[in-house]
């Protein structure tokens, strides 16, 4: 199998379930034109995003890492008109270009992007009246910090809520417990943190596509 066929499959999928929409197309391309990394999720994997908070019947979502947004209009959609998402972003540059993006998808009245390092960002949102519960949080920025997004997450949610945590594979990375890459070695730590926490019920899922090998975490929140 190669990063080809994966592609071209993607391709296919995407055509046919994913249909071409402006505002994600532009915000990809002012990503692009603003010298983003390209490591935005998939289209399809943006739509399953959406869908599962559909299935949530989400009204509020947190976001840690936006980017230039990309996933944050696939989720803020999923939200009724009234509902609230909150991206936290480090970079001040990156969420400048999210918020035109979401601005011109016209979700600036639903998502609001936070500048900051998550880790500081999140005790203000925790101690806001009215900023949680979350019924789904989206873990998406630097993956060293994963275990510490969880536990914030586990504050930050109710019983029922989603937890998604993305790119948890890494090209198979994962399952090698001598590596020393710190994002390994936190993924790791990250996922024996959900394997023995009572209040998650989880699993993961290897994924193959126009993103490489890697794979998502989906976890629920019982209690
Ligand atoms: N969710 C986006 C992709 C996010 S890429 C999408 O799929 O469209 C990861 C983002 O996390 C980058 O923009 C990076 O600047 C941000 N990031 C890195 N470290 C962070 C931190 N400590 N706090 C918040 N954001 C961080
Ligand atoms: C990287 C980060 C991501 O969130 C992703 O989906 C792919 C790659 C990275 O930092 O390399
Ligand atoms: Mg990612």
């Amino acid at each position: 199998m190669t990063q080809d066929q994966w592609q071209a499959v993607d391709g296919y999928i995407s055509d046919l379930l994913v249909p071409q929409d402006e505002a994600l197309t532009e915000a990809l391309a002012a990503s692009d034109a603003a010298g983003l990394p390209a490591i935005s999720v998939a289209p399809n994997q943006g739509k399953l995003l959406h869908l599962l908070a559909r299935v949530q019947g989400a009204r509020t979502a947190l976001e840690i890492g936006t980017l230039g947004g990309y996933s944050t209009i696939w989720l803020a959609r999923a939200l009724p008109a009234d509902g609230r998402l909150i991206s936290l972003e480090y970079d001040p540059g990156h969420a400048d270009l999210a918020r035109a993006n979401l601005a011109r998808a016209g979700l600036d009245k639903v998502a609001e992007v936070r500048t900051g390092a998550a880790l500081d960002t999140l005790p203000r949102i925790a101690a806001e009246p009215g900023a949680g519960p979350f019924d789904l949080v989206f873990i998406d920025a630097d993956k060293p910090n994963n275990p510490r997004y969880v536990e914030w997450a586990l504050r930050l949610t109710r019983p029922g809520s989603l937890i998604v945590v993305d790119n948890v594979v890494r090209g198979g990375a994962v399952a090698d417990a001598s590596s020393e890459d710190p994002a390994i070695v936190a993924t790791r730590e990250m996922f024996e943190l959900v394997a023995r926490e009572p209040r998650l019920d989880a699993t993961a899922v290897q994924t193959v596509g126009a993103k490489g090998y890697d794979g998502l975490l989906v976890a629920r929140v019982l209690a």
